[in-house]
């Protein structure tokens, strides 16, 4: 028999791999969706002021005039991709950026790759004692932390992993977020206008029907890579939007957003050949980091959005969520539940 012809490995071509290869075609479509909106009509939250950028705009274009000069910001995951961009342009607008890295090499690298105003901090999502080191450290620096960027992640990783019996996407996209955000709180609603911006994303659509699956956050029950990362980023926009509730008569505000399909390493745990796939099918929609960076850095300190609360934003501009993103009870039941999981860390 002769070769196949296709660049694709064998392993492509077993049920497993012809699974995997949907997956990635199923991540491709469900971003190319996010990113055009032209397969569903766009749906707006009433009251939301809508503003010129678009899924083209670049982060230093959204921020072009603001002043961010004497503001403080905390973003999570500034070693690569979104988070190293949003940094860059927080602190070319003026802004003291706490960047955090898994150990404090890689952030300080970073923070000196982007230059003076960036400070590094050591943050493993992973580990609630890490999450609670990190934040006593913002705290003891004593400033109003005015824009608090939840952007770190993973996705999909190829096998189960667990992190104190639950599922890794969801601890470190979601839990190590929560502790994080709830600790530091304080020095949010201590600034004029405290901004949480969590990083979820469209694949929210990938998880289970009912959002969360409660009863399975160990991940042993069927576990599936996109499953697993969609429910992460579902519980980031669930997160936000209870964190909205409770903010509310506050001047710290709340709000998710999805920066659409972008050119990273989120994408380092596919197997490579399901990469090449992705690029081939992909190329057309991604967005360069530049672009991909402007949802999170316009929801995080435009002033066009001072005061709004509880949304999620695309292509820079608000946008109805569905599947279980707007479900306020299982919002506050997630909450619940991972503040039971916290313990001691949160208090
Ligand atoms: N890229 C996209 O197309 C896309 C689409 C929708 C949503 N998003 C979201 O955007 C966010 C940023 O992702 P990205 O695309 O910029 O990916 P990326 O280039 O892989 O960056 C992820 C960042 O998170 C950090 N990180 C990973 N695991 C961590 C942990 N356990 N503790 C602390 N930090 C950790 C990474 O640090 P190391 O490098 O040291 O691992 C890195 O700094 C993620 O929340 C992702 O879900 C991305």
């Amino acid at each position: 028999m002769s070769q196949s012809p296709s660049p694709l490995p064998r392993s492509a071509f077993t049920r497993r791999g012809f699974l995997a290869a949907t997956a990635t075609a199923t991540a491709a479509g469900v971003a190319a969706t996010a990113c055009s909106g032209d397969a569903e009509p766009v749906q707006r939250p009433p009251g939301v002021p809508m503003g010129p950028y678009t899924k083209k705009s670049t982060a230093t274009e959204v921020l072009g005039e603001v002043d961010l000069s004497g503001r403080t910001a905390l973003v999570t995951g500034v070693t690569s991709g979104l988070g190293l961009e949003s940094m860059r342009v927080l602190a070319a607008r003026g802004a003291r950026v706490l960047g955090t890295g898994r150990t404090l090499e890689k952030a300080r690298a970073a923070c000196a790759s982007v230059g003076a105003g960036c400070v590094p901090l050591e943050l493993e999502l992973e580990s609630l004692e890490s999450v609670r080191a990190c934040a006593q450290a913002v705290i003891a620096l004593g400033l109003p932390l005015d824009i608090l960027m939840c952007n770190a992640g993973i996705m999909a990783l190829p096998e189960l992993e667990q992190v104190n019996g639950l599922e890794k996407q969801f601890a470190v996209n979601h839990l190590g977020h929560f502790l994080l955000v709830n600790r530091l709180l304080g020095a949010v609603q201590a600034a004029p206008q405290g901004r949480v911006v969590v990083v979820s994303s469209s694949a929210y659509k990938w998880a289970p029907p009912e959002g969360i699956e409660f009863d399975n956050l160990s991940g042993a029950r069927d576990y599936t890579p996109n499953k697993a990362y969609g429910q992460s980023k579902t519980a980031n926009g669930l997160f936000s939007l209870e964190l909205a509730r409770r903010l509310a008569g506050t001047r710290a505000t709340s709000n998710s957003i999805n920066p659409g399909p972008v050119d990273t390493n989120l994408s380092r745990h596919y197997p490579a050949w399901q990469r090449r796939v992705m690029g081939l099918i992909a190329g057309f929609f991604i967005k360069p980091v530049e672009v991909g960076a402007a949802t999170q850095c316009y929801v995080a300190a435009h002033p066009a959005v001072a005061g709004v609360s509880g949304h999620y934003f695309e292509d820079c501009n608000p946008v109805i969520p569905g599947g279980q993103m707007t479900n306020a009870a299982l919002a506050q039941q997630l909450w619940e539940k991972s503040a039971a999981l916290c313990g001691v860390y949160l208090t």
